[in-house]
C-alpha cells in the first residue's frame, strides 16, 4: 500500500481537498516560524558559526543537475521505490533523521513522529537525547533504528545499545562528529541550551546503568544537574575511536553504521574496522562552520567505500528532486532532517506525515521521469551545472 505515494497527493489535489500545509520547504519552516517560541525555533534553524555549511549543504543540491531519459528501452519501469538495506526490504530509501529534545518542538514529540513515519513506512532514526525513553518509541514506531551518542562511560554506552537491540531496533548508527556541540551563536544568544533545559534525558533516566550511578532520584519531570552533567559528557567521549566503535560488535548483532562522516579515508578506515555502514553527514552544518558541504563529500565516500559497505546521506535535502541527486551520487539511502521537523511544529504527526508523503511522492513522480527505480539511479543520472 506504500507503492504509489503520489496517487493520494494528486487525486486529494483534482478533488479540491488542499493541504493544510505548504509543499515548499522554506514556506512550511515560515510557519514553523511562526508556531515556536524564538528558542526553540532558533535550536532547530541554527547552524555553527555564520552558518556557511548549512547553506552550502543547500547550495551544494543547485551545482548538480539531473540527466533525464524519457524514452527508456525495454520493459515499463515499475515505480517501486523500494531499497534493500543489510539485507532487509525497505518501501522507500527515505529515514527520519534523528533529532534530539523534540519536545522543545510538539508535546508528543517522538511519538508524533512515528504515528506520521508509520503511514508512508519511513523508519525513525531514534535520538540518544529523544525527549522519550527508546522503549515507549519501539511501542509507537513500526521500524526503527537507534542513534548513539557514545557517553564518556562505556558500559553506559553498552546498556544503550543492549537496551536498543531488545527493544526491536533494526541497526545502531553511531554518531562521530558531535564530541562536543559546535559554536551555536543562535542557541547562545538567546540564551536558549536546550540541552540543559529539556528531557533530552530521558533514556538516561530511564537506564539502569546510569540510575546506579546518581546520588539521588531525579526529580519527575525535573531536569537534574546531575544527570545533565553526564549527559554533556555523551558529547565528549574522548574515547570514541575507529577501534572502539567496532567493540559494539560484542553488544548487538544488528548492523552497525557510523554517521558524521565526510571523508573518504576516514570511511575506508571505519569500513576496515567492520562497520557496516556510513552515513555521510555534516550535523546539517550545526557543527563546523566553513566545513565542506555534505554532498560534496559523498562521491568521494561512495568510491573509498565501494561495495563494502552502505553509504547513506543527510544535511541538506530538502526535496524527493534532492533525494534523487543523492541516490545518483551513490547513496542507498538518505534521512531527512529539519523538514519534518517543522511538519511537526506546525501540525504534529499530520505534519510529519504531510513532509514525509510530500517527498516520497515527489521522488517516485522524479524517478518516473528519469525512466528509473530510486536504486537504479547512477552517476550516468547526474551531471554539474556548467
Ligand atoms: C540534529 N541532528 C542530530 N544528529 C544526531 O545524530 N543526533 C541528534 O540528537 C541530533 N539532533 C539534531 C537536532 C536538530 C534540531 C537538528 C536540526 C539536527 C543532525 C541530524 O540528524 C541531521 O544530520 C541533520 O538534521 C541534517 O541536516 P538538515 O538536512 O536537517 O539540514
Amino acid at each position: 500500500h506504500f507503492a504509489q505515494y503520489q496517487d493520494g497527493v494528486y487525486a486529494d489535489a483534482t478533488e479540491g481537498r488542499l493541504p493544510s500545509l505548504p509543499y515548499h520547504h522554506e514556506q512550511l519552516r515560515d510557519m514553523a516560524a511562526g508556531r515556536l517560541e524564538p528558542g526553540p525555533f532558533g535550536y532547530v534553524e541554527g547552524s555553527a558559526g555564520r552558518e556557511r555549511t548549512a547553506d552550502a549543504n543547500a547550495d551544494a543540491f543547485a551545482r548538480y543537475a539531473l540527466r533525464p531519459r524519457s524514452l527508456r528501452p525495454g520493459a515499463e519501469h515499475s515505480g517501486d521505490l523500494g531499497v534493500t538495506l543489510f539485507g532487509r526490504r525497505y518501501p522507500s530509501p527515505l529515514l527520519t533523521a534523528p533529532i534530539g529534545v523534540l519536545e522543545q518542538v510538539h508535546e508528543e514529540s517522538e511519538l508524533a513522529v512515528a504515528r506520521g513515519a508509520n503511514p508512508v513506512g519511513v523508519p525513525v532514526v531514534l535520538s540518544t537525547a529523544s525527549s522519550t525513553p527508546m522503549e515507549e518509541v519501539a511501542e509507537a514506531a513500526d521500524e526503527w533504528w537507534y542513534q548513539l551518542y557514545w557517553p564518556s562511560d562505556d558500559e553506559l554506552a553498552e546498556s544503550f545499545v543492549r537496551r536498543a537491540t531488545a527493544a526491536g531496533a533494526s541497526a545502531i548508527v553511531v554518531t562521530c562528529d558531535t564530541k562536543r556541540l559546535g559554536w551555536r551563536p543562535r542557541d547562545l544568544s538567546l540564551g536558549h541550551l536546550p540541552f540543559l533545559r529539556s528531557q533530552g534525558t530521558a533514556n538516561y533516566f530511564s537506564d539502569p546503568e546510569f540510575r546506579s550511578r546518581l546520588k539521588a532520584d531525579p526529580e519527575p519531570g525535573g531536569v537534574f544537574t546531575e544527570a545533565v552533567f553526564h549527559f554533556l559528557g555523551a558529547f565528549a567521549s574522548k574515547a570514541l575511536s575507529t577501534e572502539n566503535i567496532a567493540r559494539i560488535r560484542q553488544w548487538t548483532d544488528l548492523p552497525v553504521l557510523v554517521k558524521g562522516v565526510v571523508r573518504g579515508d576516514e570511511a575506508a578506515d571505519l569500513v576496515d574496522a567492520g562497520v557496516d555502514g556510513i552515513v555521510v553527514s555534516n550535523h546539517g552544518g550545526r557543527q563546523i562552520d566553513n566545513a565542506v558541504a555534505a554532498l560534496d563529500a559523498l562521491p568521494e565516500v561512495v568510491d573509498a567505500v565501494g561495495d563494502r559497505a552502505t553509504v547513506l546521506f543527510d544535511s541538506g535535502v530538502r526535496s524527493g528532486a534532492d533525494v534523487a541527486v543523492a541516490m545518483a551520487l551513490g547513496a542507498q539511502a538518505v534521512l531527512l532532517g529539519r523538514p519534518w521537523v517543522y511538519g511537526l511544529a506546525v501540525e504534529g504527526a499530520a505534519g510529519v506525515e504531510h513532509v514525509l508523503r510530500a517527498t516520497l511522492a515527489e521522488l517516485q513522480i522524479t524517478a518516473e521521469l528519469m525512466g528509473k527505480d530510486a536504486a537504479e539511479l547512477d552517476a550516468s543520472d547526474v551531471t554539474r551545472r556548467p
